[in-house]
């Protein structure tokens, strides 16, 4: 099976929001293939952060598509908010939708509002089975390896086996891991089929920001190929 290419999504969470103009500039330059988004409303996770004005303004300047995660109870109120605001990819939670049926609802939404590539993300007690039925609607799926809500997490390899499953069952488009990425989490990822890597503190605390995204793209790239050898 012919996976996607290996994608470095670096979460703005763990960036200076003071300076969010040049922060995003600085990781475009460093090599951000995506810019990942963490929007949550206090309610599915406890935490907030940004929400449709600001990612609109991050839209505006922004040269890479954004990657927008959504950890908020009621993305059908907020789709149109959010793909107008920019969202090239827009992930909502699988336990929000609460059953395949709901889920297809809401990619319908996301779809009937011009959003290109719709994402499905489960949290990691969550079984990756609970998918099955809409795999075939979406673009993506988001395995999160820490519970939603901050930045800084420990990775949880438990985690590993869902993406297996995914792409066991033929599943061949993106499958992406956000929390707790870094230089010896990353590969274990990539081997198991990963190909859109998120990381926050991993890329916005690094001392050089190009080597480290340089660096989790060739160990993303040789651990694809030596579990393909
Ligand atoms: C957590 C967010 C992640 C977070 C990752 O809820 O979804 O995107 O920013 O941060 P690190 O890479 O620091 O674990
Ligand atoms: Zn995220």
């Amino acid at each position: 099976m012919k996976l996607p290419p290996n994608l470095i999504s670096p979460s703005l969470l763990s960036c200076d929001f003071a300076k969010l103009a040049e922060e995003i500039e600085r990781v475009e330059n460093a090599g951000a293939d995506w810019l990942h988004v963490d929007v949550m409303d206090g309610h599915f996770v406890p935490n907030m952060t940004i929400g449709p004005p600001v990612v609109e303004a991050i839209g505006k300047i922004a040269a890479r598509p954004l990657d927008v995660h959504l950890m908020i109870t009621d993305p059908l109120k907020y789709a149109p908010d959010y793909a107008e605001a920019g969202a090239h990819v827009l992930t909502f939670h699988y336990e929000v939708a609460g059953s395949t049926a709901g889920a297809r609802e809401i990619v319908r939404a996301f779809r009937g509002v011009g959003v290109r590539e719709v994402g499905v993300s489960v949290k990691p007690k969550t079984p990756v089975e609970v998918l099955a039925g809409i795999l075939d609607d979406v673009d993506l799926v988001l395995v999160m390896s820490v519970e939603p809500g901050f930045g800084g997490q420990k990775f949880m390899p438990e985690v590993l086996s869902k993406v297996r499953w995914l792409r066991e069952r033929g599943f061949d488009k993106h499958v992406e891991m956000d929390g707790g990425l870094n230089d010896k989490t990353l590969p274990l990822c990539a081997e198991a089929g990963t190909n859109v890597f998120v990381a926050g503190s991993a890329i916005f605390g690094a001392v050089d920001m190009a080597a480290t995204i340089r660096g989790f793209r060739e160990s993303a790239e040789r651990a694809r190929t030596a579990a393909h050898a």
